[in-house]
C-alpha cells in the first residue's frame, strides 16, 4: 500500500511542476505580447514627442515581476540609451532596490512617457492621454501585486485607474493602498520620486523607509 507520506510527496511533485509549466507559459505570453506592444511603442507618432526622440524608452525587468515602478518621463540619458532610469534619478533608484535587497531583474520598471519630453520639460495632457494606453497594457501583461507610483504624474494616474480620491503625495507617500478590479486585489504604494532626493538627504531617508513597505508586500 502506498504510505500518506509516498502520496503526498507525489502529489508535491506533481503541483510543483505544474506550476513551473504555467510559470514558463506565462513568462512565453507575456514575452509576445510585450514585444508587440514595444514594437508599437517604436512605431508610435501619436502625440509630437516621436519627432525629437532619440530612443523611446518602454521599459524593462520581469515580465512576473511582483512589483512594478512607475516613474514619469524619459530624461536625457535615458532618451540616449533607451532604458529607463539610467541617470542619477536612476543610481538613487537603485540604492533604493539594494536596501530591501532586490535587482532590476526582479522587478518592472516603466515611465508614464515613454519618450523624453525636450528639455525635460513636464508630460503635458495631451502627450499623457497619448500614451496611458501602453501603460495600461504592460500593467494588464505584467500583473503585479505592488504598483509603486514615483512622483506626481503617476500618483494622479494610477489613483485615477483604480478609482481612488486624488490626493498630495505629501499625504500619502509610504502608505499601502489596497484596491480590487477584475484582475485581483492589488496594493499600491505612492512614493517621492527618487529625482528629488538628488540633493535633499532627508528626502532620501524618506524613500528608504518607504522602500521597505514594499519589501513587506512581496
Ligand atoms: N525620471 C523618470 O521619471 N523616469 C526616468 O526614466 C528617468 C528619470
Amino acid at each position: 500500500m502506498i504510505s500518506l507520506k509516498t502520496e503526498l510527496e507525489k502529489q508535491l511533485k506533481f503541483s510543483s511542476r505544474n506550476l513551473v509549466t504555467k510559470l514558463v507559459k506565462d513568462d512565453c505570453m507575456n514575452g509576445e505580447e510585450m514585444k508587440k506592444l514595444r514594437q508599437d511603442i517604436h512605431e508610435c507618432r501619436l502625440c509630437d514627442l516621436w519627432k525629437t526622440r532619440n530612443n523611446p524608452v518602454v521599459g524593462e525587468g520581469s515580465l512576473t515581476a511582483g512589483v512594478m515602478f512607475i516613474g514619469e518621463a524619459p530624461g536625457y540619458n535615458e532618451d540616449q540609451q533607451g532604458k529607463p532610469f539610467v541617470g542619477r534619478a536612476g543610481k538613487i533608484f537603485d540604492e533604493l532596490l539594494s536596501s530591501i535587497e532586490l535587482k532590476r531583474k526582479d522587478i518592472y520598471i516603466t515611465n508614464i512617457l515613454k519618450c523624453r519630453p525636450p528639455g525635460n520639460a513636464n508630460p503635458s495632457p495631451e502627450q499623457i492621454k497619448a500614451c496611458l494606453p501602453y501603460l495600461d497594457r504592460q500593467i494588464k501583461i505584467i500583473q503585479p501585486n505592488v504598483i509603486s507610483t514615483l512622483g506626481n504624474f503617476a500618483l494622479s494616474y494610477i489613483f485615477d485607474k483604480f478609482g481612488l480620491k486624488q490626493e498630495k503625495i505629501s499625504s500619502v507617500h509610504g502608505r499601502i493602498f489596497t484596491v480590487s478590479n477584475l484582475i485581483g486585489a492589488k496594493k499600491i504604494i505612492p512614493l517621492y520620486h527618487p529625482a528629488a532626493a538628488t540633493y535633499n538627504p532627508e528626502m532620501k531617508g524618506l524613500l528608504l523607509e518607504d522602500f521597505k513597505l514594499i519589501r513587506d508586500c512581496l
